[in-house]
């Protein structure tokens, strides 16, 4: 039913959106704004703000933002239509009346359900009658109880051709409405219409309300063409807009914060059975993106959840292809890969609910399974093959449409490219790249990218240790370094040296003060020291000492002066003589600034060619993507810059 806009603004505006938020997170009022903790992410410090006059919210923290109609959607799990009434019902207003069409359309709707309600109902019947004995022993013997078969509604379809149209015709039903709801099958060169489903056990599938809106039939011959059969689309169903079990798991899903989405019906039920309510499975399609709007409405991270076999990994890549346009602000997705040989249906009755929730506590983060569908098996060996997997990447991840998630993902997937083939030297610990790279946390090994060939012998290209498993944030973007252990390494020792001899300063104060830190905590040290400089007083080591002293920022330089790694740049420390340090300082910072110019070229390149995909744009990425790793290589090579001294740091 299509709202006017009119009416939509006029509902939010009868609201005060600070007052219904209230009702459900403490909120603070600060000048025009108030604040609260999100409900939307777990924080501690308040990072969600209401604003009253714009009529909207939004949170600093996980970027969730609506009108008070999204407010009471995601917070009560309502669809746009429910939240508009039970606001309108609030504020004593009258939602438009539909037209006549659409009154007409609701009508045959109902009465279309009315005439599956009493097939379901028949169908049950037949399974408790004599004629539904194999069916029924069928399905006890798979292990469901009778109040599991009542829950769900199963029915048995006996196996002759008319049986359930003479006993609708018999209920006063019309032919018409048995055809239109795909029940009887008109044959196309006339004929009489006949049952659709015989000798099958019947599956109702209903709608968000738990209206039967159709069938699957699974057989129970051996002979039959297909095992499952589903109703055709009709009036009332549309397959890539429902989901089986829908208006349970919607209930349970609200209290679980979860839901679940396997494969088979029979998947379902059984994990119904076990107490997973919050289960939903497609209907024999490929998840479409209505249904992952719909899985959104229910949490955040809906679990998809895939057989271990070729068919289930591609059905995984599927559903990642068909996210990716989608992703928002904490919307992403979670993926379960089965045990060799099991589905949910066969794991649950084995081993119980507890396996089930082991698996989905160690589900996979989406940005996982992309990569490692993006890197499996990909020959990355040469200079053009590596060149080739990077646009396959950027190519992939030009399909996000909201900028934030795209950007934090080009990030990520630049850093994972990076830890990638950085090179490995000698460390004397660790095994590293021993068969193939692994950062995803899938159980199965069909998922990881397990093709990367990476001998090219000493020196070459070798994957690095297996990434933490993490999502988005947790690896790389979360280490809240500089640009690189070798940056890192270099911005220190030029901090050292200052702190040792800040005499330098004498002469080089204007370029101490362009310096760029990316370090966290040598800016701030950085600046303590120009200030002391600008006294025009004493300027030493230890006055420097005397004047940092006190402040926050000498428990940073405390640590730095305490790190062993750093000593093999000996001019940075008090035993050099002024002259070596300012020779060294010299070029230490000259070196800084060819590697972070050349990083701010290939950040930018990168940013541009995921912008515009054009050859050149890529041609320009590469060589400075190139260009900047030579250098960090040429860093790496010095005495005390192997990548391990990334561990000497103080964080
Ligand atoms: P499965 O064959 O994995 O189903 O198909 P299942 O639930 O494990 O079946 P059981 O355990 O043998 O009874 C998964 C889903 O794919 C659709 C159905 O929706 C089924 O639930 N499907 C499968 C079809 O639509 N047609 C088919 O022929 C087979
Ligand atoms: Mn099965």
């Amino acid at each position: 039913m299509a709202l006017s806009p009119q009416f939509l603004d006029e509902l939010k505006h009868r609201f005060t959106l600070s007052d219904v938020v209230g009702r459900q997170v403490k909120l603070v009022r600060r000048g025009r704004e108030h604040s609260g903790l999100c409900p939307f992410h777990n924080e501690k410090s308040p990072s969600f703000t209401v604003n009253d006059q714009k009529g909207f919210y939004h949170c600093f923290g996980c970027g969730a933002h609506g009108s008070v109609l999204d407010f009471v959607m995601n917070t009560q799990g309502l669809e746009f239509i429910e939240a508009v009434e039970m606001l309108a019902g609030e504020a004593g207003m009258d939602v438009p009346k539909p037209s006549r069409e659409q009154i007409e359309r609701d009508k045959k709707r109902s009465t279309l359900a009315e005439v599956m309600e009493s097939v379901a109902k028949w169908y049950m019947a037949q399974l408790k009658g004599q004629i539904g004995r194999a069916a029924y022993d069928y399905i006890k013997g798979r292990g469901l109880t009778d109040e599991t078969l009542k829950r769900f509604q199963l029915g048995y379809a006996p196996a002759s051709r008319t049986a359930l149209k003479d006993a609708m015709i018999a209920r006063d039903i019309g032919e018409d409405q048995l055809i239109e709801t795909g029940m009887l099958i008109k044959p196309e060169g006339g004929g009489a219409s006949y049952d659709r489903f015989r000798d099958r056990l019947m599956f109702p599938i209903t709608d968000r309300q738990g209206r039967v809106i159709a069938f699957g039939g699974r057989a129970l011959s051996k002979d039959a063409k297909a095992k499952y059969l589903n109703s055709p689309e009709t009036t009332i169903f549309h397959k890539g807009a429902t989901l089986y079990n829908w208006a349970n798991a919607r209930a349970a899903s609200y209290d679980a914060g979860q839901v679940m989405v396997v494969e088979g019906y029979m998947d379902v039920i059984a994990l119904a059975q076990a107490g997973i309510d919050y289960a939903v499975a497609p209907l024999g399609t490929a998840l479409t993106e209505e249904q992952i709007s719909h899985l959104w409405q229910m949490a955040d991270e809906p679990i998809l959840s895939f057989d271990g076999d070729n068919a289930g990994m591609r059905a995984a890549g599927r559903a990642v292809e068909r996210s990716l346009p989608m992703l928002k602000a904490g919307k992403s997705l979670r993926f379960i890969i089965m045990p060799e040989g099991e589905d949910p249906d066969s794991l649950v009755q084995k081993e119980g609910r507890q396996a089930i929730e082991k698996l989905i506590d160690n589900a996979s983060p989406l940005v996982n399974v992309l990569w490692n569908n993006l890197t499996g098996g990909v020959a990355a060996d040469t200079p053009e093959r590596r060149a080739g997997l990077e646009k396959k990447i950027f190519g992939a991840l030009s399909e996000i449409e909201d900028e934030n998630v795209k950007k934090l993902y080009q990030s990520e997937f630049r850093n994972r490219i990076w830890d990638l083939f950085r090179p490995v030297r000698k460390s004397g610990g660790g095994q590293r790249g021993q068969g193939g790279f692994q950062s995803g946390g899938f159980q199965r090994s069909g998922f990881q990218g397990s093709g990367f060939q990476g001998g090219r012998g000493k020196g070459g290209y070798r994957p690095r240790e297996p990434l933490a498993t993490g999502l988005l944030g947790q690896t790389s973007i979360g280490r809240g370094r500089g640009i690189s252990p070798v940056t890192d390494r270099i911005e220190k020792v030029i901090i050292l040296t200052l702190v040792y001899h800040p005499e330098i300063m004498i002469k080089h104060e204007e370029d101490v003060a362009r310096l760029e830190f990316t370090y966290p905590g040598l800016d701030a040290i950085r600046n303590a020291l120009l200030e002391k400089a600008a006294l025009a007083e004493r300027l030493d080591h230890e006055a420097v000492i005397t004047h940092l002293e006190d402040r926050p920022e000498m428990v940073t330089l405390q640590k730095l002066m305490n790190e062993r790694g750093l000593r093999d740049d000996w001019f940075a420390w008090d035993d050099a003589a002024l002259s070596d340090a300012l020779t060294g300082f010299e070029h230490i910072v000259s070196r800084f600034q060819h590697i972070t110019a050349a990083h701010a070229e290939y950040v930018q390149a990168e940013a541009d060619y995921a912008a515009e995909m054009t050859d050149e744009n890529h041609a320009r990425f590469v060589a400075a993507q190139e260009a900047y790793r030579a250098l960090e290589e040429k860093e790496a090579d010095k005495d005390g810059y192997r990548l391990e001294s990334g561990r000497f740091s103080f964080n």
